[in-house]
């Protein structure tokens, strides 16, 4: 038993698989037909990688980021996140694996307008019942992100009194305070400066290499894609390996 155990620590330390998409298709209906967004898209990411994916406004990348967090589900194809296959999934159990395992960083950041900065930051801890040791725990994760951001002094603001820019960092470490084993980030520097947009990357990259976050990221720029070991094109239905 012990020798078994062992060796599958072994293993997860070398190679551990995150992802695996095999032959996943999507489609949206339109009228009577269904429009194909995605065909036959197979793919492997190991367990502290980091990923970009580029193409076209269309082609299909919040798509695809949707499916790998369990928001919506292929009609053909398996996913397989950190070993369990979604579709075996039922939709609470769906719901808690993505709580558990996922940090979500959406196109459209959606901030509780009442909440403040730290509140909202500070929301996806409320899930489940935690004891005052991680709570303050949290709490300093919490500031040490928003420093790492430089959004310490906005902590008691509201999102109302934040600029764009702000409010997506906001929502970027919300997605992050829960030290999440996979970031499935949609687009996180679309409306920031340039450095605030490197402060993003530079945020995630970090992270990825000090927690060993796997980093997936959908985006239009091609200089945060181009920071990514593993790179992907999404055009014509069909993730390609960019050379
Ligand atoms: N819920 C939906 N119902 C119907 N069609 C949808 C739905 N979501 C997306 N689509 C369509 O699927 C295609 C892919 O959309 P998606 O949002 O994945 O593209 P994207 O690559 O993320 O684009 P962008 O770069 O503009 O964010 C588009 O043609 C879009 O209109
Ligand atoms: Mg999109």
């Amino acid at each position: 038993m012990v020798g078994s155990a062992h060796r599958t620590t072994i293993q997860r330390t070398h190679g551990d698989e995150m992802l695996e998409l095999t032959h996943i298709s999507k489609g949206y209906a339109n009228g009577d037909e269904v429009v194909d967004v995605l065909r036959d898209i197979s793919l492997r990411i190991e367990a502290a990688q980091t990923v970009s994916v580029v193409g076209p406004s269309g082609s299909g990348k919040s798509t695809l980021l949707n499916l790998i967090g369990g928001l919506d589900r292929p009609d053909a194809g398996t996913i397989k996140l950190d070993g369990q296959n979604l579709a075996a999934l039922a939709d609470d159990e769906l719901a808690a694996v993505r709580n558990r395992k996922v940090g979500f960083v959406f196109q459209l950041h959606h901030l509780l307008p009442q909440c403040t900065v730290l509140e909202n930051v500070l929301l996806p801890t409320l899930a489940g019942p935690v004891s005052k040791q991680q709570r303050q725990s949290f709490e300093q994760r919490a500031e040490m992100l928003l420093e790492k951001v430089r959004l310490t002094d906005k902590r008691d603001s509201f999102p109302g009194q934040l600029s764009g820019g702000q409010r997506q960092r906001v929502a970027l470490i919300r997605a992050l305070i829960c030290r999440p084993r996979i970031v499935l980030a949609d687009e996180p520097t679309g409306s920031l400066d340039a450095e605030a947009a490197e402060q993003i990357a530079d945020l995630l990259i970090s992270l990825n290499q000090t927690e060993k976050t796997t980093l997936i990221v959908a985006t239009h720029a091609t200089d945060l894609a181009a920071k990514m070991q593993r790179r992907f094109r999404l055009d014509h239905k069909k993730l390609t390996p960019m050379s």
